[in-house]
């Protein structure tokens, strides 16, 4: 049976890779989950028909309440609230690592690890860390969720002091697990949960809530590392390959978040930037007019040119307006007029923001191409229609070395013939950064909401 149990678990982790790689694009995204699904029914399969069971009726029980509830919870969430829910149940996964190493470390004949009292070192030492890391992911992926649900205030939550606090009570709970595994008494481990808990407390407090994308993949990444860690308590070596996989891909893609919005890992870890009305303006008031247009201008100047490429942005999700937008791109198709979406890799306010909006909306995937694919066609394109975006157009990331965009890939819708930009007034994006964009000769600002823009703008292509 173990040798069988083996063969199925190597299975289950093929499939959680093959769906790791499905997901990584939008035309392959439906085949990954089936895949990851496909392979947790194979992997919960082989665990509930292990020989170790000794009661069906907990686990029946058990699957039954949370199959409920999970099924409920994927049939009514909205796209906009994934995040919050992704955090939330990170949450779950970072309580459970406590859970098993808390039985483990009570109950350590059941898992064939000595007796208590008498622990292996190296059982320890795994105990230990997946506590640490569970609890911590708890009550990061709490304030996490707080903060995304707009329960916590999304303003950075500072105090002087705060990272030295941090430091210490990480040492302390290096300390704690030191001497747990020494002595191996309850008190010990009970302090390692407390002292977890409050510092994934701190931890995400000081962070914006623009910034929380970046820390839900962080506390995912954690989480697949506490699993992996109950999966060398549990010797099971599925539960350990499918932990790694999370955690090296939530780091990665923690990574990817942070090179994209030019910020480093430590900076976003350190909190303090990222609340929206937090970040920094750029300080002097522009005193400028821009050049302002209406939607029938833009109708009219996009039914009679041969290329449009639509460049999505945070006020589009705002505006909730990625249907009027497809009407919109329809129509124009109907005119002859080709009609491509550009994505930044961080437009928005989190990963593949954009891409699931226009999903939602059935934009044909092969119309929503990425920057390094796109990029080069903006100077061969006659309008350039910005709805919503802005930090991901301004050309102060390449030309402004004080700016705090500097460095970060920007779209260059500048070189196309026409700018149109969709938003309701002069304000700046989330890095509060003036765009420059706004001045230039072949700029028309259609001020408005994104939604109300893009259904006047139909009106236009109509008449
Ligand atoms: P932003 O630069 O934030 O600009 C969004 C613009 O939308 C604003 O200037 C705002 O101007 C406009 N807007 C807001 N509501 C609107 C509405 N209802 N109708 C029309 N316009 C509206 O957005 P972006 O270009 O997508 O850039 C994303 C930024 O977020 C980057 O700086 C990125 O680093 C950061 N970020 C991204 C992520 C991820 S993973 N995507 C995570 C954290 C942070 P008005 O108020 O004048 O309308």
């Amino acid at each position: 049976m173990s040798n069988l149990s083996s063969v199925f678990y190597l299975v289950s982790a093929v499939l959680f890779i093959l769906s790791l790689r499905g997901l990584s694009h939008p035309t392959t995204a439906r085949k990954g989950n089936f895949y990851g699904m496909l392979g947790m029914a194979i992997a919960i399969g082989t665990t509930v028909a292990s020989p170790g069971v000794l009661s069906y009726k907990e686990i029946a029980i058990a699957f039954i309440i949370g199959g409920l509830i999970g099924s409920t919870i994927a049939l009514k969430i909205q796209m906009t609230a994934l995040p919050q829910l992704v955090a939330a149940f990170h949450s779950l996964v970072g309580l459970a690592a406590v859970f098993v190493a808390g039985s483990a470390f009570y109950n350590p004949e059941a898992f064939d690890i000595g007796a208590v009292g008498s622990i292996p070192t190296g059982s320890l030492i795994e105990m230990a860390l997946g506590t640490a890391i569970g609890a911590i992911t708890f009550t990061g992926s709490i304030i996490a969720f707080g903060k995304l649900q707009g329960i916590v205030t999304g303003n950075p939550l500072v105090f002087k002091g705060q990272h030295f606090l941090n430091l210490i009570i990480g040492f302390v709970i290096i300390g704690l697990i030191a001497k747990f595994c020494i002595v191996q008494t309850p008190e010990y481990f009970w302090l390692i949960v407390l002292a977890s808990f409050a510092i994934g407390f701190l931890l995400i407090l000081p962070i914006g809530g623009a910034d929380m994308p970046v820390i839900v993949s962080m506390l995912n990444s954690y989480s697949g590392w506490a699993a992996a860690g109950i999966g060398f308590t549990l010797s099971n070596n599925l539960l350990i390959i499918t932990g790694a996989l999370v955690g090296s891909s939530g780091a990665i893609l923690s990574y990817i978040m942070c090179k994209g919005m030019n910020r480093s890992f430590f900076n976003v870890l350190l909190g303090g930037f990222g609340g929206e009305q937090a970040v920094a303006s750029s300080g002097k008031k522009d005193d400028r007019q821009p050049k302002q247009g209406n939607a029938a201008d833009a109708a009219f100047m996009m039914k009679n040119c041969s290329s449009v490429i639509i460049v999505p942005g945070y006020g589009m999700a705002v505006a909730q307006a990625q249907h009027a937008l497809r009407e919109m791109g329809d129509i124009l198709k109907k005119e002859g007029v080709e009609v491509r979406y550009a994505i930044h890799p961080v437009a928005g306010r989190m990963p593949g923001h954009m891409n699931v909006l226009l999903a939602e909306a059935n934009v044909p995937y092969d119309e929503v191409l990425e920057l390094d694919e796109i990029n080069r066609d903006f100077s061969s394109t006659d309008v350039a229609f910005v709805i919503g975006a802005n930090d991901v157009t301004n050309p102060a990331a390449k030309t402004d070395k004080t700016s705090a965009i500097y460095g970060m890939p920007i779209l260059d819708v500048e070189n196309a013939g026409q700018v149109f930009f969709v938003k309701r007034g002069m304000a700046s994006g989330y890095a509060g950064v003036q765009n420059e964009l706004f001045f230039r000769d072949n700029t028309l600002m259609l001020f408005g909401d994104a939604k109300k823009v893009c259904e006047e703008v139909i009106k236009g292509l109509e008449n």
